[in-house]
Formats: structure tokens, sequence, C-alpha cells
């Protein structure tokens, strides 16, 4: 069942390519992005005046990812809530919001309950789930569904893939909508989704580097992920990852934050994986590395096969292949899977099932 595995994890992880390429194609009809999933029309995605993001863990984070790109090509506002915390915030959700819920299971319960008030505050909502028939996908008004297949490892990885692969046909659609992105936009960024599950192949193939990487950093005691903007999400979701599976202390900061307070506990030998996939940013990353290093970290750099420049200022870098920008947190998320994965397999931690963890969390 494991695939000739060892973990479900190692087999979900390496399913990526297929379960992105399954939940992106479907939806591609000629050129097009064609959502026949949802009912949602032209008229009331103009009309909507913000986008409220609810999910827990892992989903949460895609939602950080989300809010980027929405607000980048669809020019909407968005806000993203932890679903424990949204209901008791006394969010200003009312019949000109959209709120996007987005869960593996289908199932979470803090999920599910913010999905039920967004409801009664009149919101419109659409859920991203990968279990067809579950309580959110039932209770939404309309979903798209992840073909990402049965996820049986806790750590998510390959849901995480699918419904980022979601976020991006989702605003690139809304995008189109609103008139926010031009045709030709439009149609490179169908054009670059299309590249996505080869380029996910790629980054596999080379695993063992990653895995090179993980033996020479499983034994130490804190990490910190940095990065800005898409970087700044994807640095959220590497540092869950690391924590849940292989119990290092790890914590995901925006770069630029780190001076007002957290780069006091920068010694020594302590690792810093520094997140660099935007080019824009990529001179101010560098900065944050110089500060780190000054300071004594040792610096993994993770950036696209664009910045190799990127090894002048750290001790050890990793690549993923080139792509949109926007389209990079798809890419980047894969090594920081592997490298948790390893480092997990090398403190002989138990990688399916780690410890006080289940799979799907229904209790509030
Ligand atoms: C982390 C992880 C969890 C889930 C979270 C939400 O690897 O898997 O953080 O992402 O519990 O679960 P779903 O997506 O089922 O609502």
């Amino acid at each position: 069942e494991k695939g000739g595995y060892e973990h479900f994890m190692a087999k979900e992880i390496m399913e990526q390519p297929k379960a992105v390429r399954d939940t992106i194609s479907p939806r591609l009809k000629d050129g097009r992005i064609v959502l026949d999933d949802i009912t949602l029309t032209k008229e009331e995605i103009e009309r909507f005046s913000k986008i409220s993001i609810v999910a827990c863990g892992s989903a949460y984070h895609v939602g950080v990812v989300a809010k980027y790109i929405f607000e980048k090509l669809a020019r909407i506002p968005v806000e993203v809530d932890v679903a424990s915390e949204f209901r008791y915030r006394e969010p200003v959700v009312n019949e000109q919001t959209l709120v996007l819920v987005i869960s593996q299971s289908g199932e979470t319960a803090d999920t599910l309950a913010a999905l039920r008030e967004a409801k009664r505050l009149g919101a419109r909502t659409l859920s991203i789930v990968n279990v067809v028939g579950s309580s959110i996908a039932n209770d939404s008004d309309d979903v798209i569904y992840t073909w990402a297949g049965p996820e049986i490892a806790v750590a998510t990885t390959k849901a995480y893939s699918t419904q980022l692969a979601v976020v991006y046909l989702l605003a690139v659609y809304f995008a189109e909508k609103l008139g926010t992105i031009s045709q030709e936009v439009y149609a490179s960024y169908i054009e670059e989704l299309k590249l996505l599950p080869e380029k996910i192949e790629k980054i596999l193939e080379n695993k063992e580097d990653i895995q090179y990487l993980a033996s020479k950093f499983f034994n130490v005691k804190d990490v910190f992920f940095i990065g800005r903007n898409l970087d700044y999400a994807m640095s959220l979701e590497g540092s869950l990852k690391l924590k849940e599976i292989s119990y290092i202390h790890s914590e995901a900061y925006a770069a630029g934050e780190l001076k007002h307070g957290t780069i006091s506990l920068i010694e020594d030998g302590t690792l810093v994986i520094a997140l660099a996939t935007q080019t824009k940013l990529f001179e101010k990353m560098m900065s944050n590395v110089k500060e780190v290093k000054a300071r004594g970290a040792m610096v993994l750099g993770l950036t696209s096969e664009d910045n190799r420049m990127i090894e002048k200022e750290t001790d050890y870098a990793l690549y993923v292949p080139s792509a949109d920008e926007m389209l990079l947190p798809s890419l980047a998320v894969v090594p920081l899977q592997l490298f948790s994965y390893y480092v997990s397999s090398m403190k002989g931690c138990d990688i399916d099932k780690p410890r006080n963890l289940a799979k799907s969390v229904t209790v509030e």
C-alpha cells in the first residue's frame, strides 16, 4: 500500500507531479481556465469587496500564499485567518464577502465552524477540499476539489500542493473575469501552470541533494526559516513541516522583522534557511542573510536557477527550476518537504504518525 516506499509521506511527496497534473489539467480547455465545478458568475465575482480565507495549519499557509496571489493578480483585498480565531474576532463579513475555506479532510472542526459562521453572516462560500462529500464540501455554496487522492501521512504534502494549484487557477480565473490582467498575461499563466508537474518532477529527481543537506543538519537544535512576501508564506510551511515530524524547534520569520527581536536568538551554528525566490526582493534578502551570518548563523539558501549568485552569500544553496515568480511557491515547497522528511528519518522519528498529532482534527 506504500507502493514500495518506506513511508506514506515519501510516497505522497513523490505523487505530487501526478496530483498537481490531475488537479490542473481537467480545468484547462482550449487555452482557458474552465471551472465547471463552481456556479459563481462574472457579475457575482465583480460584486465581492473582499475575500476572506479561513483554514488551519498547512491549509492556512496555502491561504497566506493565496493572499499575495489574489491581491497581485485580481486586485481584491484578502484577509487570511486561522479558523479557530476567525469566529471570535467578530469578522467584518457580509453578502459582499467571498469566504474561501481550505481543507484537505473537509472535516476539521474549527474550519467547519468558521464556514458555518460565515454563512450565518451572509457570506458567499467557496471551499477547496480533497475529500469528496465531506462536511465542509457539503456545507459550502461551491466546492473545487483537489484531486490529490487519499493522503495518509499526518504531515500534508500533496494536499498542500494541489490546494496551491487550485489557488492559482482561481486567482487567474478571477483576474481574467475582473479584467485586472491582459489576455496575454492570462495565456502565459496557463502555459506556466501546465509546466508545474514536470518541474516538480525535476526537483524530485534530485532529491539526493536534499538528503545530503539533511545529513549535515539533522542534529541541530533550532532552525529559523526566513523570507519575504511569498517566501515568507513558504517559510511558515517549511517550519511547520520540520517541527511536526522531526521535533526540532523551528520558527518562521518575515526576514525584515528578524531584527525587531528574534535575531537575539541567533548564535554560532544556528541554522537559518533563507528563502529568496523573489528576484525583486533578492537584494533585501541578502542583507538579511548578512545580518544573521554576522551573528554566526549557518545559512542554507533556497532560490530558483535564476539567482545562482546566492552562493556568494550563503554556506549552502538549493535551487528549484525557473518559473514565473508567482508560481515558485509550488516548486519551493518540495525541497522543504524533502528536507523535513530526511531529517525526521535520520533522527529515527515516526514520520507518518508524529507524536501528539492526528490526521483530522475534529475537536474545536
Ligand atoms: C500539517 C497538517 C495540518 C493540517 C491542518 C488542517 O502538515 O497536515 O496542519 O493542514 O490540520 O487540516 P485540513 O486541511 O484537513 O483541514
